[in-house]
């Protein structure tokens, strides 16, 4: 039984103890490096037809897609805890969805009726509105399909006028996320040449073809009809270089600010990013992430609140200027007391 421990000589730290600032609440919050506010933080809601419609989402749980009386309602719940932007996506009714993706440049559509309620019951809260086909044509892609390719041009066309249409109703940022070729600069040019030319554009500058995206797909109900992926327009998960070709593109072509998107899986996309430009950068905490931290909670693997905090964290951390996150308006309240 010889001694079993002996103290070291701990010369060679050369006086140096990095748990010196850790030991006191104080002093941890003195050298914190990383905030996290509500204005950091942007809510995607689902809408849905209907008046004080609600219905959940299997695989989001605590999600609900809303009508868009109750859409305006959440938009008044988040202002007031400060969150300043919410992204819609629409749930658009069966009969309405085409191949041609028409019902996308209704001016009367889902989503325009909710980005004209909400804009004028809640000004002050920021409406960003996504601009892609998947939402509203039969098959599930965020372009045009013919012969199974998926047409640039063409489509680029239709978003054009979607775009319009979303900007006429309310929408205060075009967030186009189908990744086809060309199309932030055709509705740069398309906005300034209608009137609209304080309307920004926060471009999906680096998505990627991922997996994480399933529980979204059935929230607005365009999962069940996809055949195949989306990997001829989606980037590769294996490739960082061609990201930064993307944004440059992007920034090139006019966006405001840009977007990483899935979020966990690709910080290393928004550090990389964030030294590279100058620019605003938004991470999107996608659904699968969402679902991921829910049920590894909901099973007893992980604290709950703390999980989200230090997953958004995590962001703010990377680089990235705020995160669209289903978390967002809990956490924003919690934030606030
Ligand atoms: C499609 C779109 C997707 C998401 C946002 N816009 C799904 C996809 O590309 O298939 C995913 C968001 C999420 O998973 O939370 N235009």
């Amino acid at each position: 039984m010889a001694e079993q421990w002996q103290k070291h000589d701990m010369d060679f730290l050369g006086g140096q103890r990095l748990r010196r600032t850790r030991r006191t609440a104080w002093s941890r919050a003195m050298v914190r490096e990383t905030t996290l506010t509500p204005s950091d933080l942007i809510w995607p809601l689902f809408v849905i037809e209907g008046h004080n419609e609600k219905t959940a989402i299997r695989t989001m749980p605590g999600v609900q897609r809303l009508s868009v009386d109750l859409c305006v309602e959440a938009a008044r719940q988040a202002r007031d805890a400060g969150i300043p932007a919410l992204a819609l996506f629409p749930n658009t009714p069966d009969h309405l969805r085409s191949e041609n993706g028409a019902e996308a440049y209704n001016p009367d559509n889902l989503m325009c009726r909710a980005l004209s309620a909400i804009k004028s019951a809640v000004p002050e809260i920021g409406l960003i509105a996504d601009v892609a086909l998947d939402e509203y044509s039969s098959d599930g892609q965020d372009g045009l399909v013919r012969d199974g390719e998926i047409l640039n041009d063409e489509t680029v066309a239709v978003m054009i006028k979607s775009a319009l249409v979303q900007s006429k109703a309310g929408a205060d940022i075009i967030a186009p996320s189908d990744m086809m070729d060309g199309r932030v600069g055709a509705i740069r040019a398309a906005l300034d040449d209608n009137g609209f030319e304080q309307t920004q554009i926060m471009a999906y500058a680096a998505k990627y073809a991922s997996y994480f995206y399933g529980p979204f797909r059935e929230a607005v109900g365009s999962g069940s009809r996809l055949q195949g992926d989306k990997r001829t327009y989606q980037m590769d998960y294996a490739n960082s270089d061609e990201a930064m070709r993307e944004i440059e593109q992007d920034i090139a072509e006019g966006a405001d600010s840009i977007m990483v998107k899935p979020g966990l899986p690709y910080l290393d996309i928004v550090r990389r990013a964030r030294d590279s430009f100058n620019i605003p950068i938004y991470a999107y905490q996608v659904s699968g992430e969402f679902a991921m931290i829910e049920l590894a909670a909901a099973a007893g693997a992980i604290d709950r609140k703390g999980s989200i905090l230090e997953s958004l964290h995590a962001f703010k951390r990377a680089g990235a200027n705020g995160v669209l996150s289903y978390f967002a308006l809990e956490v924003a309240r919690d934030l606030g007391k």
